[in-house]
């Protein structure tokens, strides 16, 4: 068990040091899909990002084809497999469609990679030049939970439109206001929260950001535990969820049993007018999980006064939660794919740095009822 800490309250772990990756950002999340040609088309219009840029047969790839799609400072790569050997292939027929990594900018990939290996990451990609025409990268990967890899990726005069080996595809989608991904949850098998946690402080000098356990995260039938991993500089933030005992399966259960594994759960994008993207969002046909009307009649008792009015928070679903620094307003979708796995966040930021813990009862009791449709409670 862990202990609870309050929210905004960073634990520091001895074994984190400050930044011993030189992390810079989240470069980019690359998601492997059945048909990246449809999922590409799907996340432009439904979510508003647009194309940037192309790998595939007309490219001069013939293992893979890949969309890369932009909006704000979030950068998606969809990829697809093209031959029947090739390990997305196994990924897809395993674990259907999901992230297979969350590529970290870095100082110097050389570095990154040698001192996590030395630090204990199991090495994935060795440290290697990408180059093309427009110039050279360095790239190398390790692995972290389950089939999902951190690429170290570094560079200082690359002109191409991504990285080596795309072409310039641009296709303009209408922005719905996404900025940057927020956070990064992973789901872990019961057992290994702190398993990963603690990779993460000793591995990439991550400190403890925020602890929940059972008591905040559960309802009558099924309940989670997580710690959110985040870097000095707040920046990189990925909550580690497992399942805790309750009645009935957990969601987490639900999820390591579809994706058959370890993985990532949801990927939260921040927004500055949550009301207009996720108006947006909806009439684009993007599917949210609801809570009832309950929900809101003691909301304003529950979070005191907020800026946006309050019908409209209602019409719209959006949940809101407030701690001692301020508040915050989010709203998750229906899994994106076929499987129960991976679903996104789409969260505002009133000064509050949590997560949304005020909202997880309602939250989880609206996940149960989508679990009960698809006979996995
Ligand atoms: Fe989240």
């Amino acid at each position: 068990m862990t202990a609870t800490v309050e929210t905004g309250a960073t634990v520091r772990d001895p074994r984190a040091g400050k930044n011993p990756l030189k992390i810079r950002n989240i470069h980019h999340v690359e998601l492997c899909a059945g048909n990246a040609k449809q999922s590409a088309f799907y996340y432009r219009k439904a979510f508003g990002f647009s194309q940037l840029a192309y790998s595939g047969l007309e490219t001069g790839n013939r293992e893979t084809t890949s969309y890369v799609l932009s909006q704000g400072k979030i950068r998606f790569v969809i990829t697809s497999p093209l031959t029947e050997g090739h390990a997305h292939t196994r990924h897809i027929g395993c674990h259907g469609d999901g992230v297979i990594d969350i590529a970290l900018q870095v100082e110097d990939a050389d570095y990154a990679f040698n001192e996590a290996v030395r630090r204990g990451a199991r090495p994935a990609v060795e440290p290697h030049d990408a180059a093309d025409q427009f110039g050279v990268v360095r790239r190398a990967a390790i692995h972290t939970y389950g089939d999902t890899l951190h690429s170290f990726i570094s560079y200082s005069d690359y002109k191409g439109a991504f990285l080596p080996g795309f072409q310039p595809a641009e296709i303009a989608g209408q922005s719905a206001g996404l900025l940057l991904v927020d956070h990064i949850v992973g789901n872990v098998e019961l057992g290994k929260m702190n398993v990963w946690a603690d990779w993460y402080s000793s591995v990439m000098g991550f400190s403890r950001y925020i602890t929940f356990d059972d008591k905040d995260i559960s309802t009558e039938y099924s309940a989670l535990m997580s710690i959110v991993m985040s870097d000095d500089n707040r920046l990189v933030k990925f909550p580690i969820n497992e399942p805790a005992p309750g009645r009935k399966k957990s969601q987490i259960d639900e999820y390591l049993e579809w994706y058959r594994g370890p993985g990532v759960q949801h990927i939260a994008l921040l927004c500055g007018d949550i009301l207009s993207t996720v108006s947006q969002l909806k009439a684009n046909g993007v599917e949210f999980l609801t809570v009832p009307d309950s929900y809101y009649a003691d909301l304003e008792h529950r979070v005191g006064g907020i800026e946006e009015p309050m019908e409209e928070i209602r019409k719209l679903h959006i949940l809101v939660d407030r701690d001692q620094e301020g508040y915050l307003l989010q709203l998750f979708t229906k899994p994106v794919q076929d499987r129960p796995t991976m679903f996104f966040e789409i969260i505002q930021r009133k000064g509050s740095r949590g997560f949304g813990k005020g909202n997880f009862k309602a939250l989880f009791e609206s996940i149960e009822a989508e679990q009960a449709k698809r006979g996995n409670l």
